[in-house]
């Protein structure tokens, strides 16, 4: 079965954010194993055959040259290369269902359950299926009856190996990681088959970062893990909210709580509110799952830190508004940042597409600089306003004439600008919104600047 001189075939479906870096390093780690990735999408596959790969993630691009076309290959031929595959790896998007039972809260399962019955119908040989997307507790139940209802002899393993990179540091993540966390039955096929990723991730990975669960706790472990973060980001822009209003300070404030070693100081940056594709969508599937137990109490609690998200997002906004003298008609604002955090160029779920609509319901001009994401900005904002939003690489140039600036991703060359060149040509009163706390606030307030940071009280001439 196995192909060539290869050790093992190993298959990824879904070409996307996850699937790519993940199978690169593995690539790179293990160059017995030949790793293909494959796409419905056949421009997805060409960009990452080509020399513009379809994501931007530090490192990713070298290590894909070093070994694409070696042991990694991209391809859209998705039913051969799963009938050849000995282990595959489900990596397909898994959006928030935005229709019908659940919708806006529970996990849209359509991908996964095409791409089960794609692998049921095209598998001849035994093989191990690892769930790497996240998914609902118990999907792997789902997987399973699919894969092995009707006449099929094929014995499929399901495993969940949940993927806990962050965008921006996807490859140190993946190359350095905390703990890699299998979930599998606890038959002996189901043991064979932890065992064979436990060799797989032990090429780069010391055995006692290897954590090995049953199904259920592995899928959960997900989704609580990126709910406690998330937790965290809420609790301490809660926290902004009281600095704005009784003039502490909020950085001052979450160094003193990260310091005590049980709180710890990760995470505790007060900003926009968080974004990107996991956060709102893992809380809001447990908060699902919490209703679907009846456990009203504990959905509420979860529930609670998206809302307080949402809030977050509009205080930014109202802030912004009630500076700038209570209306922002005509009056252009500088749009630091698009990407729901810096070194990426994604934008799925950035507080900078709600602020944006937000601003341009105001009817404010806006003129949006990033340096990664300016593509993906034009198609989520597209035909919102499109005459008030200009879309401009140069930040000096976006920020020419212009009334304000909001600074929502915290990109670092944002801290290196020439900010009195940057006044110089402003509207005049020149304000700063800074989201991120990530500029000098007394240096822009001494160039003549009003500055609003989260979590602090403003600098003002007025
Ligand atoms: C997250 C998890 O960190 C990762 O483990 C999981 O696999 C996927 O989801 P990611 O969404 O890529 O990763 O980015 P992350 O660094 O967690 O940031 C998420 C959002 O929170 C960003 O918008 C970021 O700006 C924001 N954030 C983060 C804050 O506002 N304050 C902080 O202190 C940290
Ligand atoms: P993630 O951040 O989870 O990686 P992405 O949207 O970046 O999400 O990537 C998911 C990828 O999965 C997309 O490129 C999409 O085209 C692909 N995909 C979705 N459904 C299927 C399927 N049935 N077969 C193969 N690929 C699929």
């Amino acid at each position: 079965m196995t192909q060539s001189n290869f050790k093992k075939n190993i298959l990824c479906i879904g070409a996307g954010y996850v699937g790519g870096p993940t199978m690169t390093v593995i690539a790179n780690k293990c160059p017995e194993y030949k790793v293909t990735i494959v796409d419905i999408s056949k421009e997805r596959i060409a960009a990452w055959n080509s020399d513009r790969l379809p994501i931007f993630e530090p490192g990713l691009e070298e290590r894909v040259l070093k070994v694409r076309g070696k042991n990694l290959f991209f391809s859209t031929d998705i039913d051969t290369c799963i009938n050849q595959a000995d282990i595959i790896f489900v990596s397909v998007n898994t959006p928030t269902k935005n229709f019908g039972e659940g919708a806006g809260k529970a996990v849209d399962l359509q991908f996964i359950e095409q791409t089960a019955r794609r692998i049921k119908e095209n598998s001849s040989s035994n093989k191990i299926v690892v769930e790497k997307s996240t998914l609902p507790v118990r999907a792997a139940e789902t997987l399973d009856t699919i894969l092995h209802s009707g006449n099929n002899k094929i014995q499929f393993e399901i495993l969940s190996n949940p993927e806990f990179m962050a965008e921006g540091t996807g490859i140190r993540d993946m190359e350095f990681p905390d703990r890699v966390l299998i979930g599998s039955k606890d038959t002996p096929t189901g043991l064979a088959a932890r065992q064979e990723l436990i060799d797989l991730y032990s090429h780069w990975v010391p055995e006692k970062n290897l954590i090995t669960t049953n199904l259920w706790s592995s899928e959960l472990s997900k989704l609580v893990s990126n709910a406690f973060l998330a937790q965290r980001i809420s609790s301490i822009n809660s926290i902004a909210a009281i600095c704005e209003a009784t003039e502490a300070d909020v950085t001052e404030v979450s160094n003193a709580v990260g310091r005590d070693s049980r709180i710890g100081a990760k995470f505790l940056n007060a900003g926009p509110g968080f974004g990107g594709s996991c956060f709102r969508k893992d809380i809001l599937n447990l908060v699902y799952l919490s209703e679907y137990y009846q456990l009203n109490e504990v959905a509420s609690f979860w529930e609670q830190v998206v809302s307080l998200n949402d809030y977050q997002m509009e205080r930014y906004v109202k802030r912004i508004l009630q500076a700038m003298f209570n209306t922002l008609v005509d009056k252009k604002l500088a749009v630091l940042g698009f990407a729901f955090k810096p070194d990426t160029g994604d934008t799925r779920d950035a507080p900078a597409i709600y602020i944006c609509k937000r601003l341009l319901e105001e009817k404010a001009c806006l003129r949006i600089t990033d340096p990664h994401a300016l593509e993906n900005a034009r198609k989520d904002l597209q035909g919102i306003d499109d005459n008030n939003v200009e879309y401009i690489i140069d930040p000096y140039k976006a920020a020419e004439g212009v009334h304000g600036i909001a600074l929502i991703t915290d990109w670092a060359e944002y801290s290196q600008l020439d900010y009195q060149k940057i006044f110089d040509k402003m509207e005049k009163p020149a304000f700063i919104f800074d989201g991120r706390n990530h500029l000098n606030h007394r240096e822009l307030f001494d160039i003549g600047f009003n500055v609003y940071a989260v979590g602090k009280a403003p600098l003002t001439h007025i």
